[in-house]
Protein backbone atom coordinates (compact mmCIF):
# COMPACT_ATOMS: atom_id res chain seq x y z
CA UNK A 1 0.00 0.00 0.00
CA UNK A 2 1.46 3.30 -1.06
CA UNK A 3 2.31 5.90 2.09
CA UNK A 4 2.53 9.03 -0.33
CA UNK A 5 1.02 10.44 -3.08
CA UNK A 6 0.72 13.69 -4.95
CA UNK A 7 -1.99 15.03 -6.59
CA UNK A 8 -2.70 18.12 -9.55
CA UNK A 9 -6.39 19.25 -9.30
CA UNK A 10 -7.42 22.13 -12.31
CA UNK A 11 -9.22 25.22 -11.19
CA UNK A 12 -12.96 25.65 -12.68
CA UNK A 13 -15.46 27.43 -13.08
CA UNK A 14 -19.34 26.63 -13.34
CA UNK A 15 -22.53 27.85 -14.37
CA UNK A 16 -21.32 28.48 -17.83
CA UNK A 17 -24.33 31.22 -18.30
CA UNK A 18 -27.32 29.09 -18.50
CA UNK A 19 -26.40 25.83 -17.38
CA UNK A 20 -26.42 26.30 -13.22
CA UNK A 21 -25.22 24.05 -11.33
CA UNK A 22 -24.54 21.60 -14.23
CA UNK A 23 -21.86 22.68 -16.49
CA UNK A 24 -18.57 23.01 -15.69
CA UNK A 25 -15.21 23.68 -17.39
CA UNK A 26 -11.51 22.94 -16.07
CA UNK A 27 -9.34 25.63 -16.61
CA UNK A 28 -5.23 25.56 -16.32
CA UNK A 29 -4.68 26.18 -13.09
CA UNK A 30 -3.63 23.97 -10.28
CA UNK A 31 -3.53 22.99 -6.77
CA UNK A 32 -0.86 20.30 -5.47
CA UNK A 33 -1.33 18.35 -2.61
CA UNK A 34 1.02 15.77 -1.27
CA UNK A 35 -0.89 13.54 1.88
CA UNK A 36 0.79 10.67 3.76
CA UNK A 37 -0.49 8.02 5.22
CA UNK A 38 0.10 7.82 9.38
CA UNK A 39 -1.25 5.64 12.32
CA UNK A 40 -4.30 6.83 13.50
CA UNK A 41 -4.57 8.66 16.82
CA UNK A 42 -1.28 10.90 15.44
CA UNK A 43 -1.36 14.45 15.22
CA UNK A 44 -2.45 15.81 11.62
CA UNK A 45 -0.18 18.25 10.02
CA UNK A 46 -0.55 20.22 7.50
CA UNK A 47 1.50 22.60 5.42
CA UNK A 48 0.12 25.13 2.75
CA UNK A 49 1.80 27.46 0.72
CA UNK A 50 0.43 29.65 -2.27
CA UNK A 51 -3.33 31.47 -2.09
CA UNK A 52 -4.55 31.41 1.12
CA UNK A 53 -1.24 30.36 3.27
CA UNK A 54 -2.17 32.85 5.71
CA UNK A 55 -5.72 31.72 6.37
CA UNK A 56 -6.40 27.79 5.48
CA UNK A 57 -6.74 25.65 8.37
CA UNK A 58 -4.00 23.76 9.81
CA UNK A 59 -6.06 20.90 11.97
CA UNK A 60 -8.62 19.02 11.41
CA UNK A 61 -10.97 21.36 9.78
CA UNK A 62 -8.53 21.41 6.30
CA UNK A 63 -11.25 20.68 3.71
CA UNK A 64 -8.08 18.01 1.98
CA UNK A 65 -8.53 15.85 5.22
CA UNK A 66 -11.86 16.23 5.70
CA UNK A 67 -12.24 14.78 2.37
CA UNK A 68 -9.62 12.23 2.68
CA UNK A 69 -10.93 11.30 6.06
CA UNK A 70 -14.74 10.57 4.76
CA UNK A 71 -13.18 8.82 1.67
CA UNK A 72 -11.36 6.61 4.53
CA UNK A 73 -14.42 5.93 6.81
CA UNK A 74 -16.62 5.22 3.44
CA UNK A 75 -14.13 2.52 1.80
CA UNK A 76 -12.85 1.02 5.14
CA UNK A 77 -14.49 2.18 7.98
CA UNK A 78 -11.68 3.34 9.46
CA UNK A 79 -9.76 6.12 10.84
CA UNK A 80 -6.58 7.66 9.51
CA UNK A 81 -4.05 10.20 10.20
CA UNK A 82 -2.44 12.50 8.09
CA UNK A 83 0.26 14.68 7.14
CA UNK A 84 -0.67 16.95 3.71
CA UNK A 85 1.47 19.27 2.17
CA UNK A 86 -0.70 21.95 0.12
CA UNK A 87 0.77 24.10 -2.41
CA UNK A 88 -2.18 26.45 -3.80
CA UNK A 89 -2.28 28.43 -6.72
CA UNK A 90 -6.34 28.53 -7.10
CA UNK A 91 -7.33 31.63 -4.77
CA UNK A 92 -9.80 31.04 -1.98
CA UNK A 93 -13.51 32.35 -2.63
CA UNK A 94 -13.32 33.24 -6.02
CA UNK A 95 -15.78 31.10 -7.87
CA UNK A 96 -12.65 29.55 -9.66
CA UNK A 97 -13.59 25.93 -7.93
CA UNK A 98 -11.04 26.19 -4.85
CA UNK A 99 -13.55 24.22 -2.54
CA UNK A 100 -14.13 21.63 -5.44
CA UNK A 101 -10.48 21.58 -5.75
CA UNK A 102 -9.76 20.66 -2.00
CA UNK A 103 -12.29 18.09 -1.73
CA UNK A 104 -11.28 16.50 -5.18
CA UNK A 105 -7.96 16.82 -3.91
CA UNK A 106 -8.41 14.97 -0.67
CA UNK A 107 -10.28 12.31 -2.43
CA UNK A 108 -8.55 11.41 -4.90
CA UNK A 109 -5.14 11.14 -2.85
CA UNK A 110 -6.76 9.07 0.04
CA UNK A 111 -8.15 6.22 -2.83
CA UNK A 112 -4.56 6.55 -4.43
CA UNK A 113 -3.67 5.79 -0.89
CA UNK A 114 -5.88 3.00 -0.56
CA UNK A 115 -4.84 1.97 -4.30
CA UNK A 116 -7.83 2.82 -6.00
CA UNK A 117 -10.62 1.23 -5.08
CA UNK A 118 -13.23 3.67 -6.15
CA UNK A 119 -13.91 4.96 -9.36
CA UNK A 120 -14.37 8.21 -10.99
CA UNK A 121 -18.03 8.24 -10.77
CA UNK A 122 -17.98 6.74 -6.54
CA UNK A 123 -15.46 9.78 -6.06
CA UNK A 124 -17.77 12.37 -7.84
CA UNK A 125 -20.65 10.62 -5.52
CA UNK A 126 -18.59 11.40 -2.89
CA UNK A 127 -17.27 14.92 -3.63
CA UNK A 128 -20.50 15.96 -4.49
CA UNK A 129 -21.81 14.59 -0.52
CA UNK A 130 -19.06 16.87 0.12
CA UNK A 131 -20.06 20.18 -2.41
CA UNK A 132 -23.87 19.46 -2.26
CA UNK A 133 -23.43 20.22 -6.22
CA UNK A 134 -21.26 18.21 -8.42
CA UNK A 135 -20.56 21.18 -11.61
CA UNK A 136 -17.53 22.19 -9.62
CA UNK A 137 -16.17 18.78 -8.52
CA UNK A 138 -17.00 17.20 -11.82
CA UNK A 139 -14.66 19.34 -13.51
CA UNK A 140 -12.06 19.44 -10.96
CA UNK A 141 -12.10 15.48 -11.78
CA UNK A 142 -12.42 14.75 -15.17
CA UNK A 143 -11.31 18.14 -17.03
CA UNK A 144 -12.62 19.81 -19.80
CA UNK A 145 -16.26 20.50 -20.36
CA UNK A 146 -18.58 18.83 -17.87
CA UNK A 147 -22.22 18.12 -17.13
CA UNK A 148 -23.26 16.73 -13.95
CA UNK A 149 -26.54 16.13 -13.05
CA UNK A 150 -27.89 13.92 -9.89
CA UNK A 151 -30.63 11.72 -10.17
CA UNK A 152 -30.98 10.21 -6.56
CA UNK A 153 -27.80 9.40 -4.76
CA UNK A 154 -26.53 8.26 -8.51
CA UNK A 155 -24.44 11.35 -10.24
CA UNK A 156 -24.30 11.28 -13.95
CA UNK A 157 -21.49 13.10 -15.58
CA UNK A 158 -20.39 13.57 -18.87
CA UNK A 159 -17.05 14.95 -20.08
CA UNK A 160 -16.19 16.46 -23.36
CA UNK A 161 -12.75 17.07 -24.22
CA UNK A 162 -12.33 20.85 -26.18
CA UNK A 163 -10.13 22.27 -28.62
CA UNK A 164 -7.45 24.20 -27.67
CA UNK A 165 -8.81 27.82 -26.16
CA UNK A 166 -8.22 30.30 -23.11
CA UNK A 167 -10.87 31.32 -20.66
CA UNK A 168 -10.02 35.11 -19.45
CA UNK A 169 -10.99 35.32 -15.69
CA UNK A 170 -11.09 38.39 -13.84
CA UNK A 171 -11.23 38.15 -10.20
CA UNK A 172 -12.12 41.39 -7.88
CA UNK A 173 -11.47 41.78 -4.40
CA UNK A 174 -14.63 41.62 -3.77
CA UNK A 175 -15.99 39.30 -0.48
CA UNK A 176 -18.71 37.10 -1.50
CA UNK A 177 -19.93 34.17 0.65
CA UNK A 178 -21.35 31.15 -0.94
CA UNK A 179 -23.95 31.36 1.44
CA UNK A 180 -24.74 34.66 0.70
CA UNK A 181 -24.76 33.80 -3.54
CA UNK A 182 -26.99 31.10 -2.57
CA UNK A 183 -29.30 32.90 -0.32
CA UNK A 184 -29.29 35.53 -3.20
CA UNK A 185 -31.11 33.19 -5.35
CA UNK A 186 -35.69 32.67 -5.10
CA UNK A 187 -37.09 29.68 -3.76
CA UNK A 188 -38.55 29.28 -7.46
CA UNK A 189 -38.24 30.94 -11.16
CA UNK A 190 -40.46 32.04 -13.87
CA UNK A 191 -41.67 29.40 -16.38
CA UNK A 192 -40.68 31.42 -18.75
CA UNK A 193 -37.05 31.64 -17.40
CA UNK A 194 -36.31 28.31 -16.89
CA UNK A 195 -37.35 27.45 -20.67
CA UNK A 196 -35.19 30.45 -21.84
CA UNK A 197 -31.91 28.60 -19.78
CA UNK A 198 -32.83 25.23 -20.47
CA UNK A 199 -32.90 25.73 -24.48
CA UNK A 200 -29.71 27.70 -24.21
CA UNK A 201 -27.63 24.68 -22.59
CA UNK A 202 -27.20 22.12 -25.68
CA UNK A 203 -25.97 25.42 -27.56
CA UNK A 204 -23.33 26.42 -24.98
CA UNK A 205 -22.46 22.57 -24.98
CA UNK A 206 -22.17 22.36 -28.73
CA UNK A 207 -20.49 25.70 -29.45
CA UNK A 208 -17.74 25.06 -27.03
CA UNK A 209 -16.89 21.68 -28.51
CA UNK A 210 -17.21 22.93 -31.91
CA UNK A 211 -15.29 26.19 -30.88
CA UNK A 212 -18.27 28.43 -32.38
CA UNK A 213 -18.12 31.59 -30.82
CA UNK A 214 -20.98 32.99 -32.77
CA UNK A 215 -23.41 30.78 -30.89
CA UNK A 216 -22.02 31.87 -27.55
CA UNK A 217 -22.69 35.46 -28.53
CA UNK A 218 -26.29 34.76 -27.80
CA UNK A 219 -26.56 31.47 -25.91
CA UNK A 220 -24.08 32.16 -23.17
CA UNK A 221 -26.49 33.79 -21.50
CA UNK A 222 -28.80 33.31 -18.38
CA UNK A 223 -31.98 34.25 -16.37
CA UNK A 224 -31.54 31.89 -13.30
CA UNK A 225 -29.19 32.83 -11.45
CA UNK A 226 -27.28 35.77 -12.61
CA UNK A 227 -29.75 38.56 -12.72
CA UNK A 228 -30.20 37.86 -8.36
CA UNK A 229 -26.39 38.07 -8.08
CA UNK A 230 -25.03 40.66 -10.30
CA UNK A 231 -25.81 43.14 -7.07
CA UNK A 232 -23.30 41.42 -5.46
CA UNK A 233 -20.49 41.96 -7.86
CA UNK A 234 -20.18 45.89 -8.19
CA UNK A 235 -19.23 46.91 -11.71
CA UNK A 236 -20.85 43.80 -12.92
CA UNK A 237 -22.71 45.45 -15.85
CA UNK A 238 -19.74 48.04 -16.46
CA UNK A 239 -17.74 45.57 -16.81
CA UNK A 240 -19.21 42.87 -18.60
CA UNK A 241 -19.30 45.89 -21.12
CA UNK A 242 -15.75 46.65 -21.25
CA UNK A 243 -15.20 43.15 -22.20
CA UNK A 244 -16.95 42.64 -24.81
CA UNK A 245 -16.23 46.30 -25.89
CA UNK A 246 -12.37 44.48 -26.08
CA UNK A 247 -13.90 41.64 -28.63
CA UNK A 248 -15.28 38.74 -25.37
CA UNK A 249 -18.55 37.06 -27.14
CA UNK A 250 -19.79 36.28 -24.22
CA UNK A 251 -19.15 37.19 -20.31
CA UNK A 252 -20.89 34.95 -17.43
CA UNK A 253 -20.53 35.43 -13.44
CA UNK A 254 -17.66 31.96 -12.46
CA UNK A 255 -19.59 29.81 -10.58
CA UNK A 256 -21.55 32.00 -7.62
CA UNK A 257 -18.66 34.61 -8.20
CA UNK A 258 -17.14 37.35 -7.41
CA UNK A 259 -15.21 36.27 -10.54
CA UNK A 260 -16.37 37.06 -14.16
CA UNK A 261 -15.20 34.49 -16.83
CA UNK A 262 -15.02 36.14 -20.61
CA UNK A 263 -14.79 34.11 -23.89
CA UNK A 264 -13.20 35.06 -26.90
CA UNK A 265 -11.87 33.28 -29.09
CA UNK A 266 -8.93 36.23 -29.77
CA UNK A 267 -7.57 39.23 -27.74
CA UNK A 268 -7.86 37.26 -24.32
CA UNK A 269 -5.04 39.82 -23.20
CA UNK A 270 -6.87 42.99 -24.10
CA UNK A 271 -10.46 41.52 -22.50
CA UNK A 272 -8.42 40.68 -19.78
CA UNK A 273 -6.75 44.38 -19.33
CA UNK A 274 -10.74 45.78 -19.87
CA UNK A 275 -12.12 43.79 -17.22
CA UNK A 276 -9.50 44.88 -15.07
CA UNK A 277 -9.91 48.76 -15.60
CA UNK A 278 -13.56 48.61 -15.48
CA UNK A 279 -13.21 46.82 -12.00
CA UNK A 280 -10.39 49.45 -10.80
CA UNK A 281 -13.11 51.87 -12.53
CA UNK A 282 -15.32 50.76 -9.51
CA UNK A 283 -12.60 51.60 -7.22
CA UNK A 284 -11.96 47.40 -6.78
CA UNK A 285 -8.85 46.01 -7.23
CA UNK A 286 -8.74 42.95 -9.25
CA UNK A 287 -6.74 40.42 -10.89
CA UNK A 288 -6.87 38.71 -13.98
CA UNK A 289 -6.05 35.16 -15.77
CA UNK A 290 -5.84 34.32 -18.93
CA UNK A 291 -5.90 30.17 -18.71
CA UNK A 292 -6.11 27.85 -21.04
CA UNK A 293 -8.66 24.50 -20.83
CA UNK A 294 -7.46 21.44 -18.93
CA UNK A 295 -8.47 18.21 -20.24
CA UNK A 296 -6.69 15.97 -17.78
CA UNK A 297 -8.27 16.98 -14.80
CA UNK A 298 -7.23 15.21 -11.29
CA UNK A 299 -4.32 13.40 -11.76
CA UNK A 300 -1.92 11.31 -9.67
CA UNK A 301 2.00 12.88 -10.38
CA UNK A 302 3.45 10.70 -7.67
CA UNK A 303 2.92 7.67 -5.53
CA UNK A 304 6.08 6.42 -2.71
CA UNK A 305 6.20 3.86 0.12
N1 LIG B 1 -23.38 26.24 -9.25
C1 LIG B 1 -22.86 26.80 -8.04
C2 LIG B 1 -23.53 28.13 -7.80
C3 LIG B 1 -21.38 26.97 -8.21
O1 LIG B 1 -23.68 28.88 -8.76
O2 LIG B 1 -23.92 28.43 -6.68
C4 LIG B 1 -20.71 27.61 -7.05
O3 LIG B 1 -20.57 26.78 -5.97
Amino acid sequence: MPTRVRVTVPATTANLGPGFDCLGLALGLYNTVELIAMPAGEPVQVEASGEGEMVLPLDDTNMVLQAARHLYKHVVAQECSFKLIANNAIPLSSGMGSSASATVAGLVAANALLSGPLDRENLLRLATELEGHPDNAAPALYGGLTVATQSGTDIHCRSHALPDSKVVIALPQIDISTHAARSALPAQVAMQDAVYNLGRVPFVIEALIAGDYETLRWAMTDRLHQPYRRELVTGFDTVTAAAKEAGAVAVVLSGAGPSMAAFTAKRHNEVAHAMQAAFEGHGIPARTFVLPIDRRGAHISMVSG
